[in-house]
């Protein structure tokens, strides 16, 4: 039986968000700027090496194991991967596999997936305007995305909705997309913008703390909270009107670090314990200096025992630097 990893804050890590790519087809104006220089292909693990990795993990205690990116569907091949990881979830050591996308790929994926034993994905969408989805990504096509997740409908996929907040861009179409989202049979999660990476746009104009979000809708709609949980971050409530849920993600007024169950691996083979600190573990060489999985095991022990306590995102208006540098793609959020 998997033994379990618990950090020095006596936290279990149960859930590993692998980024299987930096490239993304879309450059979202508050992820990316738009000349982003990504990772030479070289420096890529291979999909048997990601299988490896992600096997350590699972033998260590993760039961839930999230595919992100950049756009994790553009990584070629990739659903290779996700076929031999299935095999964790056949055996029962794993009690979830999905993976959070931007959709564009759906269409042709979607049925893939859920016979891999993929049971609800999460979608990032930040409007439902075509025009302003163009302008977000800089090129994204929206009806590429409205065809991906009718696809994933069909498939039997469960889907969340994942939608940055951006004052000024989509806050006054949150309540629509509330109930686009659940007219739909999809749970809706908003997301506080976090300073990492170096962007074109002023994160400081774009900031919107979703504690204002949530009075905004209170004059709309009855919120309640509720204890459901999915084992990531969101705090949910169940709005009266819809009868769906809406989660809120808020690294930044409510930290939710104290709860943290998750580490991040890099598809350099890098181990980030924690999204919000530069910190992180080469697991790359102990992967590949033997065969067998114990200086792994002994490098995935080490890590946990430094990951920190949380992040110290901070967003500052007078030296607009992130607070970290890293992008957003090289961990997946
Ligand atoms: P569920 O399984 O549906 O709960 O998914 P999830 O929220 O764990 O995954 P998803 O990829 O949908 O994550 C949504 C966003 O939440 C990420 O892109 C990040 O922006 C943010 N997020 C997730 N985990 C953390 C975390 O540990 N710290 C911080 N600061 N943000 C996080
Ligand atoms: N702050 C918060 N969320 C972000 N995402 C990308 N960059 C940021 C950021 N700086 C979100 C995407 C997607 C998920 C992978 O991370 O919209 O939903
Ligand atoms: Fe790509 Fe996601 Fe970043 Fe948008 S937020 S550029 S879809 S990785």
């Amino acid at each position: 039986t998997a033994s379990s990893m618990i950090d020095p804050f006596g936290r279990a890590i149960e859930y590993l968000r692998v980024s299987v790519t930096d490239r993304c087809d879309f450059r979202c104006t508050y992820c990316m700027a738009e000349d982003m220089t990504f990772l030479p292909k070289k420096d890529l693990l291979s999909l048997e090496e990601l299988d490896r990795l992600c096997t350590a993990f699972i033998e260590k205690g993760v039961k839930k194991l999230r595919l992100t990116g950049g756009e994790p569907l553009v990584r070629k091949n990739i659903m290779h991967l996700v076929r031999e990881l299935s095999r964790h979830l056949k055996s029962g050591a794993l009690d979830e596999l999905t993976l959070t996308t931007n959709g564009s790929q759906l269409a042709r994926f979607a049925g893939e997936l859920a016979d891999c034993g993929v049971k609800r994905i999460n979608v990032s969408l930040d409007t439902l305007d075509p025009d302003k989805f163009r302008q977000i990504t800089r090129w994204g096509h929206f009806g590429r995305v409205m065809e991906g997740l009718e696809a994933a409908e069909r498939a039997g996929l469960k889907v969340k909705i994942n939608a940055v907040a951006l004052k000024g861009f989509n806050d006054a179409e949150i309540p629509d997309m509330l109930r686009w989202a659940h007219g739909r049979g999809m749970d809706l999660t908003l997301i506080e913008t976090m300073p990492m990476g170096e962007i074109d746009a002023d994160r400081t104009d774009q900031y919107l703390p979703l504690s204002l979000m949530r009075s905004m809708l209170e004059r709309e709609f009855t919120l309640t909270d509720i204890p459901f949980k999915t084992g990531g971050p969101a705090r949910y409530v169940e709005v009266g009107e819809t009868g769906g849920r809406l989660g809120f993600i808020t690294p930044m007024t409510h930290n939710f670090c104290e709860s943290c169950n998750r580490v991040r691996l890099t598809c350099t083979g890098t181990l980030y314990m924690c999204l919000g600190q530069e910190d992180a573990a080469d697991l790359r060489a102990p992967l590949r200096a033997s065969e067998g999985n114990e200086l792994l095991a002994q490098a995935i022990d080490e890590a946990i025992g430094r990951k920190p306590k949380g992040h110290d995102f901070i967003i500052d208006r007078r030296t607009q630097r992130p607070s970290v540098s890293r992008h957003m793609s090289v961990t997946g959020g």
